[in-house]
């Protein structure tokens, strides 16, 4: 396997005495797709918080090509997070701006003068990247289209073009198709394997569907009360990894 764009060890989180991670260690390579299962309260979203820094981890190591985030500082530790872009089940765009603008926002770390979405403002290079990006998510017809007329697939795509605009290669995805309907769920998932296989994005996405997961990721880790209970190719899980997850009787603490 190729180097390691995200890596990350010994991830450990405590809320209020209760450990919910008791040492997570997993690496995504560019151009691969890691699905994370696990029941509810098993970590997944507290792993990617801890990753993307939304949550503060209590300890553990987390490196971006091979480079440790909490050895840099200042503008090289901006520029190393803004490889980092995170996209989520509730999905976290603007309903009454175009899919342009939603877009063009992923650059916004770039053009600092740029301090609200006044379409106006967004130079028009970082429209013409914007719209690219669209285009490369099979939405270049509707960027002028609100997000809120767009349906839910549509939306999580719009969602992968600003992560895209923002230049990130490391996506992370919690429950990215949770809320959409079975064909709109594989449309996504088939997005962010291709931009994965072609583009050379790594990408974690937590899935609550291993069928996704076996179809679409080239891994699967799965996730039991704050600890890893296998990494795999997914062609190797079997019923019996599953069922170490989700089996009611191992999760009641969960
Ligand atoms: N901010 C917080 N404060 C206190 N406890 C938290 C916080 N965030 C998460 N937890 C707890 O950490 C545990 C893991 O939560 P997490 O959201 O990571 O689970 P998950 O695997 O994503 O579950 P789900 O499948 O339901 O989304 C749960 O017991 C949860 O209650
Ligand atoms: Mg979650």
């Amino acid at each position: 396997m190729t180097d390691p764009l995200l890596s990350v060890q010994g991830l450990r989180k405590s809320f209020g005495g209760r450990t919910v991670l008791k040492g997570v260690d997993f690496s995504v390579a560019a151009g691969e797709v890691v699905a994370f299962l696990g029941a509810n309260g098993s970590g997944k979203s507290t792993t990617l918080r801890c990753v993307m820094g939304i949550t503060a981890p209590d300890a553990g190591t987390i490196s971006i090509a091979e480079t440790a985030l909490d050895s840099l500082q200042g503008r090289n530790l901006q520029e190393a997070r803004q490889r980092m872009a995170m996209i989520f089940q509730k999905i976290h765009l603007i309903p009454r701006r175009t899919a342009l603008d939603n877009v063009c926002a992923g650059a916004l770390a770039r053009i600092p003068t740029v301090r609200s979405l006044t379409p106006m403002l967004f130079p028009a290079d970082v429209q013409q990247e914007a719209l690219d990006c669209l285009d490369r998510v099979g939405l270049a017809d509707r960027a002028f289209d609100r997000v809120g007329r767009l349906s839910g697939g549509q939306q999580q795509r719009v969602a992968v073009a600003r992560a895209l605009c923002q230049r990130a290669d490391v996506v992370l995805a919690d429950e990215p198709v949770s809320a959409l309907d079975p064909h709109a769920a594989e449309q996504v998932m088939a997005l962010l394997r291709e931009l994965a296989h072609s583009e050379g994005l790594a990408v974690a996405a937590v899935l609550h569907q291993p069928d996704l997961a076996l179809r679409y990721a080239d891994r699967s880790i799965g996730l039991l009360q704050g600890s890893m209970t296998f990494d795999l190719p997914s062609t190797e899980i079997t019923a019996d990894h599953l069922d170490t997850l989700y089996a009611p009787d191992r999760n009641i603490a969960a």
